[in-house]
């Protein structure tokens, strides 16, 4: 069995119970007020595309129809998509998948929140976001902190639903260049503390 299909089985099992501890809601209001320093409002509203890769139930999705983008919310499980679908309902910039094959393309904004967690190599994935990323677009990742004790709490818990992992900003960013990105922006969120912050919030460009 693949990774990815471990991770969308877990997923597709706790899609019902996701975002209902305090805590992570917590810690999410703080990652989305920091992501939305990081996006500007759509250049062109209801045109400018965004990916919101493993947009799970949808928050960041919410986020980026309020700054006008039209997004494409994809994620690996069915379960968390069909949340999202509910939650966010039908609307005319909105497209949501499971299909990875219709995310193929240059994408000027591509968000990945909460998914580097569940990589113990994050190596592929900066890869792949790479290949969908326009020359001159923007990606916006975070992954938990390494170095936090929030985050030695964090993963412990995770074992009993989606185990993760943190990593540290050093390992990140080398596995950036190695990826032939360029990390621009890297700040800590819960608190904005380099070694107590639970989540990194970074932004990236295309390194050439
Ligand atoms: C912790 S949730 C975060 C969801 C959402 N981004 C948010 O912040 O609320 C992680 C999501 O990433 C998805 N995921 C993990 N790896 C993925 C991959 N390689 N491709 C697409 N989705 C992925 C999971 O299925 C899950 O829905």
């Amino acid at each position: 069995m693949t990774q990815q299909t471990i991770i969308r089985q877990q997923f597709d099992r706790h899609a019902n119970a996701y975002g209902r501890n305090p805590l992570t809601r917590w810690i999410g209001r703080s990652e989305l007020d920091a992501i939305r320093q990081l996006i500007p409002p759509a250049a062109e509203p209801g045109v400018t595309p965004a990916l919101d890769f493993g947009c799970g139930t949808g928050r960041l999705t919410a986020v980026l129809l309020d700054l006008g983008y039209r997004v494409t919310g994809y994620d690996l499980s069915p379960e968390m998509v069909a949340k999202a679908a509910s939650r966010l309902g039908n609307q005319p910039h909105l497209t949501l998948t499971t299909d990875s094959r219709a995310i193929q393309g240059s994408w000027p904004l591509i968000t990945a929140l909460g998914i580097l967690d569940y990589y113990a190599d994050p190596l592929p994935l900066w890869q792949e976001w790479q290949q969908l990323l326009a020359q001159d677009g923007r990606l916006v990742v975070t992954s938990p902190n390494a170095r936090s004790p929030l985050v030695w709490l964090y993963t412990r818990v995770s074992r009993f639903t989606c185990p993760a992992q943190g990593h540290t900003g050093e390992d990140l960013r080398e596995t950036a260049v190695a990826a032939n990105l360029a990390l621009t922006d890297i700040q800590p969120v819960f608190p904005r503390h380099a070694q107590l912050g639970h989540t990194l919030v970074m932004r990236l460009r295309q390194a050439v």
